[in-house]
């Protein structure tokens, strides 16, 4: 991996990015490096930034060759990583600071869980420089934060700070400590039922057709597993419950 640091401990794995230019413009590349590191579904994933910033979006440099067809390809396998990122079972968490920007952003916006630095910079300015968003960053922040607010955003270029983000519920949390505070949510996912983290998440992420049907079937599901059983009889005998994480993935679809 060129663009990118990763390092494994147990079923976590912390991606950072870490462009030569200390703002981490994305490349097909870095965001293709990311989907790799994020192949292996069984794993909790928190990915961050190194340097200044989280990443300050696509790389502008890139720009200057593209035309209609690459551009087309370029959008194409950016969103192929970001559904990734949304599909895959298990959490993956955006610990960012500095800048969340354009295709940085839109990263970020694809995790499911973001904990930012009290000074992070965040916003969609590709309508500044003639484009639009291309890594389905239109959609899921309108999913987000709303219509209104995410036209705003958007249509303006609009760039706003960590408590701004935190009061559109952009972030889960801000924290001095944004790093730590990932790792430890992410330890925190580590001692959970996988069966259950993987079927809120798609009843959550991923919530197309009718989910109201699916929650019923993954709730009879879950009283397949040890896990369920090991859950409740943990309450009940007033200890912590302690749950197997070699998850039977063809329980899931
Ligand atoms: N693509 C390529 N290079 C980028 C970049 C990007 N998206 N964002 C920053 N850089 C580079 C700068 O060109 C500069 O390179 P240099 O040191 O070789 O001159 C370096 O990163 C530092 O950026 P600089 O602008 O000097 O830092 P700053 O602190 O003054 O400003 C930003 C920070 C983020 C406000 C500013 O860099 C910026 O607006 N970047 C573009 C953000 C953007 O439009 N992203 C969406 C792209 S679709």
């Amino acid at each position: 991996m060129n663009n990118i640091e990763v390092e494994r401990n147990g079923r976590i794995i912390k991606i950072a990015i870490k462009r030569e230019k200390k703002l981490n413009p994305l490349d097909i590349e870095t965001i293709e490096e990311i989907g790799e590191a994020l192949k292996d579904h069984r794993n909790i994933a928190v990915i961050t930034g190194m340097n200044r910033a989280f990443s300050a979006g696509a790389d502008i440099n890139v720009f200057l060759n593209l035309d209609s067809k690459t551009g087309y390809e370029f959008a194409k396998r950016g969103h192929d990583v970001m559904n990734t990122i949304q599909e895959r079972p298990m959490p993956v968490l955006a610990a960012i600071h500095g800048f969340a920007l354009g295709g940085g952003f839109e990263l970020a916006l694809a995790c499911d869980i973001r904990i930012s630095h009290p000074e992070t910079i965040f916003g969609l300015p590709e309508v500044t420089l003639g484009i639009i968003p291309g890594f389905g960053g239109t959609q899921r922040l309108k999913r987000i934060i709303g219509e209104s607010k995410a036209f705003e955003m958007t249509s303006m270029g609009k760039k706003i700070g960590a408590q701004d983000a935190l009061n559109l519920g952009i972030l889960n949390e801000i924290n001095e400590k944004y790093l730590e505070r990932s790792m430890e949510t992410a330890k925190l996912y580590e001692k959970m039922p996988f069966e259950s983290l993987a079927y809120i998440k798609e009843l959550i992420r991923n919530g197309s057709g009718n989910m109201m049907d699916r929650e019923k079937e993954y709730f009879g599901n879950c009283f397949k597993t040890e896990n369920q059983k090991e859950g409740a009889r943990s309450f009940i005998e007033k200890r912590e419950a302690t749950f197997n994480r070699n998850v039977n993935f063809d329980l899931f679809k």
